[in-house]
């Protein structure tokens, strides 16, 4: 919302969070979606490169701002200072969600940080990577392009005029301890994930990708406390896995998919908890191996459909159930999202095609997922009356 305002538009990447989202419908901007690169082995997404940010730049010279998710969930980074280069040879601010990345300026076996590649408005979620209390978070904000009081007046729309000193305190206590023990901290982090990466790696039926994927595309840098755990090859989902951990062996994962679970190796972890994690891994290989299950790779994505309204029009349109298979050339009011790898199909805006109904039905026929729509079972959804 500091950089772009009604009818502008901002280049981002298909797969952004929804507080990104919000920030388009509520500034009334107009989003062009990049495609991230798609690991079909691991079924997740991974960086979106630079070459897709020149050539859509090139297609976009109009733009106002570019966007990126850097690092991913998993821990995948992309080349930010190449990208931070092309977005300001047109002149405009780039703004990376470093969501993942607090943690990242404070040791040098970690992916270059958002503000050190030359990015202008970077936002991290202080509270899942590093001491602070869940909520508290940091804008970094260094450019030319806008100005803080710009940034500052919308910061003011949308907060409460009565912050938590609760959460303050506990920003400037993480930053504290960051700055003064990160680097020592975060080498026990680091070390303490390739151990747990390495033992893991020798469990029939886990795999936890580490460096032998850089250079992938989409895979530029990798933060090596984020341990990805995929049990495809064990003939359980991720879901599966994420279950049994969690109710017979009391450990909590960070998020689990069709295929993986993941596990961010925080420096409040220890060795012994990874060593309960590793145990836990053994016993679940020997029960679950060789049931012969198999796991599908996931179907390529179709085409970005036509966007005919902005995502604003389309939140605050008028809109109806229609069934799926009835819908093709409405313009949809909803999101609508395959898994793998967590990528919209559908946003709100957009034309639905005969190809993208068709892609739904083979999603549900080879046991992938799909969801977004207010009907769980996406047999309907809802589409903007015009
Ligand atoms: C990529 C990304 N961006 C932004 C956010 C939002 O962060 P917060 O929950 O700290 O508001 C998340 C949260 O999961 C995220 O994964």
């Amino acid at each position: 919302m500091s950089v772009v305002s009604e009818g502008d538009t901002i280049i981002v990447p298909r797969n952004v969070h929804k507080s990104i989202t919000a920030g388009i419908i509520l500034s009334g901007a107009i989003p062009v979606y990049m495609q991230p690169e798609l690991d079909k082995k691991l079924g997740i997404a991974q960086g979106v490169t630079p070459e897709t940010v020149e050539e859509t730049l090139r297609q976009n010279p109009h733009a106002k701002a570019v966007l990126i998710i850097n690092p991913t969930y998993y821990g995948v980074a992309t080349e930010l200072k190449r990208i931070a280069d092309i977005v300001h040879e047109y002149d405009i601010p780039l703004i990376v969600d470093e969501a993942h990345g607090p943690h990242l300026a404070f040791n040098e076996k970690l992916p270059m940080c958002a503000m050190e590649a030359g990015a202008d408005l970077c936002a991290q979620s202080t509270h899942k990577i590093i001491g602070a209390m869940t909520q508290a978070s940091l804008l970094h904000v260094r450019t030319k392009y806008v100005s803080q009081s710009r940034v500052q007046a919308i910061m003011n729309l949308l907060q409460t005029t009565s912050p938590s000193y609760l959460l303050l305190a506990s920003l400037d206590t993480s930053r504290k301890q960051i700055a003064l023990e990160g680097e020592e901290l975060l080498d026990k982090a680091i070390e303490n994930a390739e151990y747990a990466r390495a033992e893991i790696n020798k469990i029939p039926g886990f795999y936890c990708f580490g460096k032998e994927i850089l250079g992938n595309p989409g895979v530029f840098a990798l933060d090596p406390t984020k341990i990805c755990i995929t049990c495809r090859d064990l003939g359980i989902t991720g879901f599966d896995l994420d279950m049994i951990l969690s109710n017979k062996y009391h450990i909590q994962m960070e998020l689990s998919d069709l295929y993986n679970v993941l596990a961010v190796g925080s420096f409040g972890d220890t060795r012994e908890n990874l060593d309960t994690l590793i145990s836990a891994l053994k016993e679940i290989s020997e029960e679950y191996m060789d049931k012969n299950a198999v796991k599908p790779d996931f179907i390529d994505i179709p085409a970005i459909p036509k966007q005919v309204l902005i995502p604003r029009e389309a939140f605050n349109g008028y809109k109806e159930s229609v069934l799926l298979e009835d819908s093709i050339g409405e313009v949809s009011g909803e999101f609508l999202m395959a898994y793998p790898p967590g990528i919209p199909v559908l946003c709100p805006g957009e034309v639905i095609t005969e190809e993208i109904v068709k892609y739904v039905g083979d999603l549900k026929k080879t046991g992938l997922y799909v969801q977004g729509t207010e009907d769980p079972k996406v047999e309907s959804i809802k589409v903007v009356i015009r």
